[in-house]
């Protein structure tokens, strides 16, 4: 069965990755992509999208651009992690696919309300967007089918000790949908980081040697490395596990129940606090996903990169 799905991503190596995953991958009809600044400006998210659509041959997804900044915060970004023009790594050539002349808050709102009620939104980076359109058209929270995002945290951090970094972006975008009543799910770093890319599994990928998987491996060479030198055994592929999710749910296991995003303060802003134990009385809002099996992951990765 086809799933009729809107990505909202700041490509972001690892969010490029999951792009070609899903366009890999005739299970899911990408409607649309929206963008959102995050890992690096919004700019660069925006043309960045393009090119990756462009590298797979998907010049008829349309891609839009939506928030350049965080609802109340400053833009924090992570050049650091993703280099200067946000897919370090490769070079890819100026997208020549036109960026859509809507702003990608009101796509999702005109797409969500014409809809049955059948589109999954994947989120990859902060939830600047889809707050915005929740707070603009409040109707969509009825006819989002779910909602799968990369974000939070039940362990630690990764931007501060506390918080992971989609969220910490914004929190209070956060706030918002994790209010909204939409069905989450939310993959944080506790998931995301049994993803590593070690090099045997950057290797498969370049194995299969063609142009999109050389692209592939190529952002990984530098981004998949880059946590060796901190003891790991390769980098959190983060973004790709929502798309992996939604095309093999049975490579995960999660459970309900009720997380909250610290706004107020800065010691733990952006925290994704869970509650586990279900020490509070309110009742679950997002599916919390717990565990992901790594290899299988990987064999639906490298098997999908390589149809495109
Ligand atoms: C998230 O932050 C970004 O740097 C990645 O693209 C991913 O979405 C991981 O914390
Ligand atoms: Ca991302």
């Amino acid at each position: 069965m086809t799933q009729s799905i809107i990505i909202d991503c700041d490509p972001g190596v690892d969010d490029a990755i999951a792009l070609l995953l899903a366009f890999a991958s005739p299970d899911l009809k990408v409607l649309g992509i929206t963008t959102v600044a995050g890992n690096v400006p919004l700019t660069l998210t925006q043309a960045n999208a393009r090119r990756i659509c462009e590298l797979a041959g998907q010049t008829t997804v349309p891609v839009y651009a939506g928030c350049p900044r965080p609802i109340m915060r400053s833009l924090t970004t992570a050049e650091d992690i993703h280099g200067k023009t946000g897919l370090e790594g490769v070079e890819l050539p100026e997208p020549t696919m036109p960026l859509q002349p809507q702003h990608g808050v009101d796509f999702l709102i005109e797409t969500l309300m014409n809809s049955a009620g059948d589109i999954i939104l994947a989120t990859l980076g902060p939830l600047t967007n889809i707050a915005i359109a929740l707070i603009k058209e409040p109707r969509i929270a009825a006819k989002i089918s779910k909602l799968v995002l990369m974000g939070g945290s039940t362990t630690e951090g990764n931007v501060t000790p506390s918080a992971e970094f989609n969220i910490y972006v914004d929190p209070h975008a956060a706030h918002v949908v994790f209010t909204s009543g939409i069905q989450i799910t939310m993959i944080g770093l506790n998931v995301t980081h049994q993803v590593l890319t070690t090099a045997a599994r950057r290797e498969r990928i370049r194995a299969i040697a063609t142009p999109v998987s050389q692209v592939a491996a190529d952002l990984l060479s530098r981004y998949g490395t880059q946590e060796v030198e901190r003891g790991m055994a390769g980098s959190p592929l983060h973004d790709p596990c929502v798309i992996a999710y939604l095309l093999q749910p049975d490579l995960f296991t999660g459970h309900p129940v009720f997380v909250e995003v610290e706004t107020g303060s800065e010691l733990t802003m952006g925290r994704t606090v869970v509650d586990a134990w279900r020490r509070g009385d309110r009742p679950p809002n997002a599916n919390v996903i717990q565990t992901v099996d790594a290899n299988g992951f990987y064999d639906l990765l490298t098997t999908r990169l390589a149809r495109l």
